[in-house]
């Protein structure tokens, strides 16, 4: 079968906004976006409040991410092609096709570590519905719980003794009482046990190399045999079925932690307006963060674009795009922060892990908490599914279009290079973690090359070929359907806001002046 024959196309305009948005929400939405505003609202939330960040990402999701998201669909769908094909196609024999090029690596590159820890979820689900928590929190040995609560005790009194006002609350109340009776001691032991046990699970599993690359493995497969399905019956079929589920699960959880007493401090503590605690470093971040959550900057959804008809309008569903995208975000934050406000947890070291250490010990001390946990971690996984397998159609695309591999080589082949890009990856935690280049273990250095320059570095192409190199008629012809007055605008942010700021943050980046 020729390549050509195993193009595909949406069976409707919103099987492809679905798809898109599949792509665009995922572990970016659901893990890093709450990090990040953990980090920037100064921890517990109390002082400062993450308003300041939410208006940045805001910010910039409008004035870069969706110009640069209608740019990119919109090469897509007049090239109608894979990355690379489509710049060709648009400007034959110039080196604009390399930017295609630069995509396709990019794919690679990202999906072999996204999926590795899109296997964590798996694993997480399995543990939540077998109730391995359960064994685990038992097997924590007595001592370690017991000089865990000994030195938080020292150092709430040090805090004290030093005159540290702001953590003497913080610190001390946990653990005043337990001094008073040996029960509250008692007490005081089996919540740090139930503290402790998630971390050396988590610890424990990715020190294991087997099960990183077989659930590596696993999540690989399950990616392929969707994208084998093709445009419209593989992605655009679960994606139907995925994104409405993945919405109707983040409603319930959202919903059932509004009623936590932590609720409404999640909510003030997201969208309370702070300007005093901006920095130029959140500025930074949120520009990198509105990249990666949207997919853009290396011919996804360039790619899903290509596969748009031409009556589509392409500013209206980017509108919609981002505006899921968004809307996951936000409200895996207030799930996440409902729940650490309600039960005083204070993450100290908000890090890769936390999604898997904090969740589980807050969850499972509600009513009805193994089954909230087995509800988050599958909504996790199928976000990532729906992310990856957009990841995959790239590369695949690349090769059904350019090397005229029917799609089933063309999967195929793309899926094991993957994999064998990934398994480096896979072992960064356990047998490669002594294994560092420029201080980074592989998974950090692939992260790091991904998010940090090529996306951005993509973004700036896509904006000077839209901006720049296309001509106005060719633009014109591909967002007919756009109020002239809304063009204008959106060609103002792709010729100079856009280039401009992306620009800044990369420029900052190399230079060294912030760190990622
Ligand atoms: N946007 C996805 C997330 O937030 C990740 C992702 C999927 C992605 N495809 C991409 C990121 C392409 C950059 C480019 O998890």
């Amino acid at each position: 079968m020729s390549g050509k024959d195993d193009r595909g196309a949406w069976g409707s305009r919103l099987g492809f906004i679905l798809a898109a948005a599949g792509s665009a929400v995922g572990l970016g939405n659901l893990w890093k976006f709450p990090y990040l505003t953990y980090r920037f609202g100064g921890g517990q939330g109390e002082q400062n409040g993450a308003g300041g960040f939410v208006l940045l990402y805001l910010m910039a999701i409008i004035l870069v991410g969706i110009p640069v998201m209608i740019a990119e669909i919109l090469i897509g769908r007049r090239g109608r092609q894979n990355p690379v094909g489509s710049f060709e196609a648009i400007r034959p024999k110039t080196a604009w096709k390399m930017t295609g090029y630069l995509g396709i690596l990019t794919g690679f590159i990202i999906l072999s570590y996204y999926a590795v820890v899109a296997g964590w979820t798996v694993e997480y689900v399995a543990k939540s519905v077998t109730y391995e928590f359960a064994d685990y929190q038992a097997q924590v040995p007595d001592d370690d719980v017991k000089v865990a609560v000994y030195n938080e005790s020292v150092e709430a009194g040090r805090a004290i003794a030093g005159g540290d006002n702001t953590s003497i609350e913080q610190n001390w109340s946990k653990y005043k009482a337990s001094f008073d009776s040996p029960e509250a001691l008692k007490a005081a032991v089996e919540t740090k046990r139930a503290e402790l046990f998630p971390v050396r699970l988590f610890h424990d599993f990715l020190a294991s190399p087997l099960k990183q690359v077989g659930y590596f493995f696993a999540f690989m497969l399950v990616t392929v045999f969707v994208v084998l399905g093709g445009v419209s019956g593989g992605i655009e079929r679960a994606n139907r079925v995925l994104m409405p589920l993945l919405l109707l699960i983040l409603l319930g959880l959202a919903g059932r932690v509004l009623t936590l007493p932590g609720g409404s401090k999640a909510i003030s503590f997201l969208f309370k307006p702070d300007f005093s605690h901006m920095t130029f470093e959140m500025v930074l971040w949120a520009l990198g963060q509105a990249f990666f959550s949207l997919s853009l900057g290396m011919g996804a959804l360039l790619t899903y674009g290509s596969y748009l008809s031409k009556g589509d309008s392409i500013g209206s569903a980017s509108l919609a795009i981002a505006g899921l995208d968004t809307l996951v975000a936000l409200m895996a934050s207030v799930i996440i922060f409902g729940a650490i406000f309600s039960f005083n947890l204070v993450m100290k070291d908000a890090g890769v892990g936390n999604l898997f250490t904090a969740i589980p010990v807050i969850f499972l001390s509600l009513p009805g908490g193994q089954f909230m946990v087995i509800v988050f971690y599958t909504l996790i996984m199928l976000a990532a599914l729906t992310s990856t397998v957009s990841l995959l159609e790239v590369t695949s695309s690349y090769l059904i279009d350019e090397r005229g591999f029917s799609r089933r080589w063309a999967v195929l082949v793309a899926g094991s290079i993957t994999f064998a890009v990934g398994v480096p990856c896979a072992l960064s935690f356990n047998v490669l973690s002594d294994f560092t280049i420029f201080g980074k273990t592989v998974f950090d250095l692939f992260d790091f090359f991904a998010t940090n320059i090529a996306l951005p570095f993509g973004g700036i192409l896509i904006l000077v070929f839209v901006g720049f190199v296309m001509t106005d008629a060719e633009r014109r012809e591909e967002l007919s359907d756009m109020h002239p007055v809304v063009y204008v605008i959106w060609r103002f942010l792709v010729k100079y806001v856009a280039p401009v700021a992306v620009a800044f943050v990369l420029g900052a980046l190399l230079l060294g002046k912030v760190t990622a």
